[in-house]
């Protein structure tokens, strides 16, 4: 799926994922001490604003400028900075080291993907997380929505290798259950959520 594909999804539509955080970087990351951020494939911004809401410095790298544009008026909406960066996730690179590196439900081919949790987890600084959230292999046969080739989705176990790979130390490891409102009553859908430090 190219850049061409995002911009139709978004333009097609108000807000893809709702302009609030995913459930689970809320849930997590209310917590962690604000500092330097970038939020890797951020599409319409959701997470990258709730952050800055929370006194992060975010960079929000997508490649989808119609998306971007999306975030750039909800940051506005929020009365929140946010450097939104129009940038390919798997050769974008930051000249520092930031405090949390965040991948939400970015979805890319086996080795795309692989390059691009390592790429991401390599730019953790010391002290900093990682954290993503994703559509996981099971939920093809045992979920709700998300990608139905098998080939997007990621594996908790071997994610959780690329990301000891890069010299983190996983603090969560699961796949988990995110409740999902349809016409039809609620569903589940089944998350690889990962977090990883550096010490
Ligand atoms: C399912 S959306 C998730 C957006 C956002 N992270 C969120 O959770 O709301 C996937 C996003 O990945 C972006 N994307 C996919 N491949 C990319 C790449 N190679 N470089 C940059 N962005 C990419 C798309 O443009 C899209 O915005």
């Amino acid at each position: 799926m190219d850049n061409q594909f995002w911009n139709e999804q978004y333009a097609a539509r108000e807000y893809m994922w709702k302009s609030a955080p995913n459930q689970f970087v809320e849930q997590h990351l209310t917590e962690l001490a604000p500092g330097t951020a970038i939020d890797l494939a951020a599409g319409e911004g959701r997470n990258a604003v709730w952050l800055a809401g929370r006194g992060w410095q975010v960079r929000a790298v997508d490649f989808s400028d119609v998306g971007l544009d999306k975030g750039r008026r909800l940051a506005a909406d929020n009365n929140v900075e946010v450097d939104f960066i129009c940038a390919d996730a798997l050769t974008w690179q930051p000249d520092d080291k930031v405090g949390l590196v965040l991948l939400s439900y970015l979805q890319l081919h086996q080795a795309d993907r692989e390059t691009a949790v390592r790429r991401g987890a390599s730019w953790v600084g010391p002290g900093g997380t990682f954290f993503l959230i994703a559509h996981d292999k099971t939920n093809l046969a045992n979920g709700h929505g998300g990608p139905q080739d098998l080939d997007l989705c990621y594996d908790l176990d071997e994610t959780a290798a690329l990301v000891e790979n890069a010299g983190l130390k996983i603090q969560t490891a699961e796949v988990a259950k995110r409740t999902v409102q349809t016409d039809d009553g609620e569903r589940t859908a089944l998350d690889t959520l990962l977090i990883g430090t550096a010490s």
